[in-house]
């Protein structure tokens, strides 16, 4: 008989999985200074109270695409006073699984400071545009897509932090600019770290609730959205970031989804019941659906570079 655990006894269980991660993140995580990565001297004040030079799109030294890209991932970053009160509703305050709330809270903190001292600094973006953008997607909020199922929402993570990772490598790239890359590096690390923690409790609880979690992981995989989706005007950019390779579905697929379930050994787990068979099965449907998709993602882009570059 398959035994079933409520939110309190995964919650009770999962404690000391919990508490050793967070002492094996606490031992890891490299304690960086965010005022290091910012090439303060190239800054100058803005127009408004202090009358200075407004910005204009002629003093960014950055693509297009690298704009947008920066953007979404600061945007991203901004929305995290809903994320802290999604996982500290769901994780509690208490004991290991509170402070690893609040350091985690603590780190990305850094991440959206870092990116817009650097981004106001340098003038890579319309400081008008980004604070209008901030202030929508602030007053929307995020919430968790699986509220109260605490394995759908480490899955979610463990898949989510990765993919952060991803696009904020990827973008560093994509500016071309030395100081940008080293920051997004830096930030990109963190975000494995994240990946880690989320992705070994997962595991353990795999282990605990193996039907459940398995579950759990494929109904997260099948609606996987990023938490930046509800961005104004987020569908064209994600169009852009992904023919520009910052994030794609093949990326997605192969780089975000495969490595996680593989570190899982989803497809190899014995011992499933026939509702964790079934949800396995659907997994290995949507992987299958996943490829394609990106195939045909990749015909896309290929025939659409191949028309820009025939135009010169
Ligand atoms: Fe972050
Ligand atoms: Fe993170």
């Amino acid at each position: 008989m398959t035994v079933t655990m409520n939110q309190t006894q995964l919650l009770l269980e999962l404690e000391p999985v919990v508490e050793a991660n967070l002492n094996r993140h606490l031992g890891m995580a490299k304690d960086w200074l965010p005022h290091e990565y910012v090439p303060w001297t190239d800054g100058t004040n803005y127009d408004g109270p202090l009358g200075g030079e407004a910005w204009a799109v002629e003093q960014s030294q950055i693509s297009d695409v690298a704009r947008s890209s920066l953007v979404v991932n600061l945007l991203t970053e901004d929305n995290l006073p809903s994320y802290h009160h999604e996982i500290a509703s769901l994780f509690g305050r208490e004991a290991a699984w509170g402070e690893w709330v609040h350091r985690w809270t603590a780190e990305e903190g850094r991440h959206a400071i870092a990116i817009r001292d650097y981004l106001l600094t340098t003038r890579a973006v319309d400081p008008v545009q980004l604070e209008q953008l901030r202030m929508q997607h602030m007053s929307v909020g995020y919430s968790n897509g699986h509220p109260d199922d605490m394995l759908a929402s480490l899955a979610y993570v463990s898949f989510q932090e990765l993919a952060t990772r991803v696009s904020h490598r990827n973008t560093g790239k994509l500016t071309e600019e030395p100081v940008a890359d080293q920051l997004l590096t830096r930030v990109a690390a963190d975000e494995n770290l994240h990946m880690v923690f989320y992705r070994n409790l997962l595991g353990a609880a795999l282990e605990l609730a193996p039907n459940q979690a398995m579950r759990a992981i494929t109904d997260v995989v099948k609606g996987f959205q990023m938490p930046g989706s509800d961005i104004a005007g987020f569908q064209r950019k994600a169009v852009e970031m992904a023919i520009a390779g910052v994030y794609d579905i093949r990326q997605h697929r192969d780089d975000v989804v495969s490595p996680v379930l593989r570190y899982w050994k989803v497809f190899e787990l014995e011992g499933l019941d026939a509702e964790g068979e079934k949800a396995r099965q659907e997994l290995a449907d949507i992987m299958a659906e996943l490829e394609k998709q990106a195939l045909r993602f990749e015909d896309k882009r290929d025939a659409l570079k191949a028309r820009m570059a025939a135009r010169g």
